[in-house]
């Protein structure tokens, strides 16, 4: 592809030419130069803008984030046993069934009946998550329901077991009266066990009911207990998101209205939150998760008190009464849609509403009297065609009449040029929509060729949400797909488009967001984990670099390259895009290079004098395209910082496969 020419987009305050470099050229390299307008401040850039896409997939939520270690505690799985069983020590005997009468709540009706035959010891195992993970010296909180029911002198010991059953950590229970009552203790671990277990067992013999079965690192985010994950919420936190959208993602939708995602179930005592089957659980029939639901102990309450924490944006996203359209498309007709617009008001209203009002009063009795401070909403998650236009119809007239300053995020569904995307965008510009989300899976070529999509965007519709976007290395929906540098670079080089056209893309983020090693549906993601160890992907790192760097108003950037060449002998060129951060007064340039030959290129900063300046240039670099990070090697792929003195005029060689930030102070 020929792009040795000068494009200028509709604002005109942008000029960028993608450099070609013809193997002449590559001989005797002629530097391209790129021009930072610093005196030509364009958009202002929402501070919003890099942001996390949050969905319960690959075992994000439970299993993951929602730092709960225990699998079915509440033995409403369909198959109530599932992950649990049964365990008796020598000469053990006994049973293990799942009941329901006078359950512990009315929304997680079964629990454990579990009888012993003699004072060996019988009860079950609980497997976690893929395994338990604990470490060494650290402190779990261990807490369940439980009552009598037959026997005398009964008493229950919970174990920690880790590899040939080794007892890591151990403690007893005594003095069961016949009504629920909650029992707690903790555990503290000899060793450090990715899958250790936990057994629980009656000495004695009689019979006892268990549920919610609970046990949680002390260690958590923040160290609230029943909290989240703490080094999950880290790798977040270090990303510096300008906002969070949950909860999905497909598990919005639901494979049928009844599974859709319902923010109000997910409130209150964790013990009240009805599980659901998770949609990822059979999506894939290659990557089946038969033991994959949402315990919602993770609820929308947790994730506005994660957004504060980690100061994003709180973005929800609400079921707008279609099912997930890749299932059944289930719809729920237009005339019996007020219960789900009514959703979406209550949640405004709990989100935003004073501690009098109705849904504000449930905030408040969870411990947050301040508003969340809601300001965007996302109206379905991935929908497409008349069905949803007519939905987002309805809801916007609702929502707007009652919220006018909430904005509102609708759908162009899950492709970013197809029919279904052209019919989406004309629709809700006619409806005048305030910011429509795109989507977009592709090769990594695509990010390179679309790199400059959004140059000649119209200006008078609605804004862009990169919602979903991710390169695939193999394809779509391929279990072979990679985190790699090349996809990574990819991304990274799209970015420098979207940020330099900040004033129509204002938010956008990467999805997945995490993976679970050993329990994952769909790659790449860009934060896995297993039971005890984590690390960020190249595409993570590449993020990061925007979200870290993200600077208050776009200046312009013009990058020329004199080719002497054959002009359609092209082999690579340069993405760049340019900004300023007003509170450090620091010019940020941010240059990709994917390709595999360096490129030297004079960078001249018009409108600065020509001192020299200590700045800082950070470099995320690697020597393939299959660079990968790992367990073993986390940051593989990670930036490097350097600080030099530039002038605002200087030379440097872009090396090959890499993104490079530069901070510039300006004086
Ligand atoms: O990110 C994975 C899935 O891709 C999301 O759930 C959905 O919105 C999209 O199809």
């Amino acid at each position: 592809m020929n792009r040795n020419r000068i494009e200028s987009c509709a604002c005109g305050l942008v000029l960028v030419l993608a450099v070609s470099v013809s193997p002449g050229w590559c001989q005797h390299p002629e530097p391209t130069t790129l021009t930072i307008h610093a005196n030509q401040p364009g958009a202002r850039i929402n501070p919003a803008m890099w942001g996390i896409f949050f969905e319960d997939i690959n075992f994000g939520a439970d299993g993951g984030l929602y730092g709960e270690l225990i699998k079915n505690r509440s033995f409403d799985f369909p198959d109530a046993l599932m992950g649990w069983g049964t365990y008796a020590k020598a000469g053990g005997d006994g049973f293990a069934r799942v009941e329901q009468d006078e359950p512990v709540s009315p929304q997680n009706v079964k629990f454990l009946r579990l009888s012993s035959r003699n004072s060996r010891g019988f009860g079950v195992t609980n497997e976690g998550f893929r395994g338990i993970g604990v470490k060494r010296g650290e402190k779990y909180q261990l807490s369940f329901y439980g009552r009598h029911l037959a026997g005398k002198d009964l008493s229950l010991r919970v174990e920690l077991l880790g590899v040939g059953d080794r007892v890591l950590a151990s403690t007893r229970f005594k003095k069961f009266g016949q009504d629920w009552q909650k029992f707690s203790a903790v555990l503290s671990s000899s060793a450090t066990e990715a899958k250790a277990r936990l057994a629980i067992s009656i000495e004695g013999a009689g019979t006892l009911d268990l549920d919610f079965i609970s046990l949680f690192p002390e260690k958590t985010w923040k160290n609230r207990p029943g909290g989240l994950r703490a080094d999950m919420v880290q790798m977040l936190a270090d990303l510096k998101p300008g906002f969070l959208r949950f909860p999905g993602g497909c598990i919005v939708e639901g494979h049928y209205l009844t599974n859709r995602y319902q923010w109000k179930t997910t409130i209150g005592s964790p013990e009240e939150r009805k599980l659901i089957m998770n949609r990822w659980n059979d999506e894939f029939k290659h990557r089946r998760a038969p033991d994959y639901y949402q315990s919602f102990g993770l609820g929308f309450f947790e994730y506005f008190q994660l957004c504060e924490d980690i100061g994003a944006e709180p973005l929800p996203i609400i079921n707008c009464g279609m099912a997930c359209q890749f299932n059944s498309s289930e719809l729920a007709p237009l005339d019996q849609l007020d219960p789900y617009v009514q959703d979406a008001l209550d949640l405004i209203e709990f989100a935003n509403g004073s501690a009098s009002s109705v849904w504000g009063a449930k905030r408040a009795a969870l411990g947050h009297r301040a508003p969340f401070n809601l300001k965007m909403l996302g109206v379905g998650n991935e929908q497409w065609g008349p069905q949803y236009i007519e939905r987002y119809a309805l809801f916007s007239e609702a929502l707007k009449a009652r919220y006018p300053e909430i904005q509102l995020v609708s759908s162009a569904g899950p492709d970013p040029a197809d029919d279904r995307f052209h019919f989406a965008w004309g629709k809700l510009r006619e409806l005048k929509a305030d910011i429509v989300d795109e989507h977009c899976y592709a090769a990594p070529q695509w990010f390179l060729d679309n790199a400059r999509r959004y140059d000649n965007y119209d200006r008078r519709g609605p804004k862009v949400f990169m919602g979903e976007y991710a390169a695939q290395s193999v394809a779509t929906c391929s279990p072979t797909n990679r985190n790699n540098l090349e996809c990574a670079l990819a991304e990274a080089a799209y970015m420098t488009g979207m940020e330099r056209n900040a004033d129509v893309v204002r938010l956008s983020s990467y999805a997945p967001l995490f993976a679970h090693s050993d329990a994952w549906q769909w790659t790449p993601d860009l934060i896995w984990c297993d039971n005890l160890r984590i690390y960020g992907t190249a595409n993570y790192y590449a993020q990061q670099l925007f979200s870290r760097n993200r600077g208050d108003v776009v200046l312009p950037v013009t990058l020329r390259g004199a080719s002497k060449g054959d002009p359609s002998a092209i082999t690579s060129s340069l993405f760049a895009s340019a900004v300023k951060d007003e509170k450090a007064n620091e010019i940020i340039i941010k240059v990709v290079n994917p390709y595999l030959t360096a490129l030297p290129c004079r960078l001249e900063l018009a409108g600065l004098s020509g001192t020299s300046r200590k700045s800082r240039i950070t470099v995320l670099a690697g020597t393939s395209k299959a660079d990968e990070n790992t367990f073993e090697n986390p940051l593989n792929v990670a930036p490097k910082t350097l600080t030099q003195k530039l002038n605002s005029s200087f030379q440097h060689t872009f090396p090959p496969l890499s993104a490079t930030v530069f901070r510039i102070p300006v004086r």
